[in-house]
């Protein structure tokens, strides 16, 4: 190899360790130890934290068997649904299972009251979207975390404070995907018209990445939208043609149905499937699903793989 060509492939070389260090967070320092009671494959622990408003709050965290202090981990945040806990949220969307999640480290965050931010019903004092960049910044200091590959899913009042999170320019570009479930999109209007309304949403510029799960069968939060403590839910389709708009991918698209025996009707955006934002945004319609997430107990597939595999095409 000539010597000009190997400066070459040093620089490249080089450039490449860049990149690896500056996508991994300041955590990743050899033999750095876990927080006590915390083993890799372990039983879920939760966390006393502290936000920095000095509102005391916890979550639960799931380190996978596969973790090692000096190779950067998917972080993985799941938010629970009003009037249930963190601990629920664990067992119906199964991040802590490494047949699902093998390599990430799972976050269940617990909402004051039950709840989060952007729900009629939530605590106006509660700042839940300070919480989350609290968390990151603190589990990225403690942990051994690519900062690139850090995603956000939610059931729910949890899906729609995924949702709200996807749509705030100070939190969104800390997090590369997002896959809100059943969600309870609500909009503060005083008259309720789910298919007029363009939600309001301040994203910036990215090109945010959402996947979305509804079931048509849905009572609590109707897939057709209705109006509801006060708020307004808007019909899921709108709302999901609402973020391709906004993600400037158009409002038609390529549609794929009965699949998973029948039961899903899957939208991508944008329609054209050459096109390089094929798929940033995605809906699955469940036909028959109710108010729940979906997974081979409750309909004819698990959504948590599919989400996954979501996540994994994109990072920051
Ligand atoms: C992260 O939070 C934990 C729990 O509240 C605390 O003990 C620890 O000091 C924090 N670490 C950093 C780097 O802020
Ligand atoms: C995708 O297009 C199909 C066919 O036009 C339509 O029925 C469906 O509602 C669209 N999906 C979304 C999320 O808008
Ligand atoms: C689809 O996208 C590809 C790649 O960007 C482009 O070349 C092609 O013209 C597009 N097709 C249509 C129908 O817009």
């Amino acid at each position: 190899m000539s010597a000009s060509k190997l400066t070459t492939l040093l620089l490249l070389t080089n450039a490449l360790i860049g990149t690896a260090i500056a996508a991994s967070s300041s955590g990743c320092t050899a033999n750095k130890a876990l927080p006590n009671g915390q083993t890799p494959g372990g039983d879920t622990v939760k966390v006393a934290f502290t936000q920095s408003d000095g509102t005391a709050r916890d979550y639960l965290i799931h380190i996978p068997s596969t973790y090692v202090s000096t190779t950067p981990a998917e972080l993985i945040f799941s938010f629970h649904g009003h009037t249930v806990d963190a601990s629920n949220q664990e067992s119906i969307s199964q991040f802590s299972n490494p047949k699902f999640n093998p390599n990430g480290i799972a976050v269940y965050p617990q909402g004051k009251g039950d709840s989060w931010q952007g729900a009629p019903y939530a605590d106006e004092g509660v700042n839940d979207i300070e919480f989350v960049k609290d968390m990151i910044s603190n589990l990225t200091e403690t942990y051994c975390i690519d900062t690139s590959k850090i995603y956000a899913s939610g059931m729910s009042n949890g899906g729609g404070f995924t949702a709200t999170l996807a749509c705030d320019s100070s939190v969104n570009t800390l997090i590369a995907a997002f896959a809100p479930v059943s969600g309870a999109y609500y909009i503060d209007s005083s008259t309720c018209e789910p298919t007029a309304i363009k939600v309001p949403c301040d994203k910036g510029d990215r090109i945010v990445p959402v996947i979305e799960f509804h079931g048509d069968a849905d009572t609590t939060i109707p897939y057709g939208g209705e109006k509801k403590n006060g708020d307004c839910l808007p019909e899921v389709s709108h709302w999901v043609r609402s973020w391709s708009w906004r993600d400037g991918l158009g409002l038609e698209n390529k549609t794929t149905y009965d699949m998973y025996s029948g039961k899903v009707t899957r939208s991508q955006f944008p329609q054209n499937s050459s096109d390089p934002s094929f798929g940033k945004v995605q809906h699955y319609k469940t036909a028959g699903l109710a108010h729940t997430w979906p997974s081979k107990s409750s309909t004819s597939y698990d959504a948590t793989p599919i989400i996954m595999e979501f996540f994994g095409n994109y990072t920051l």
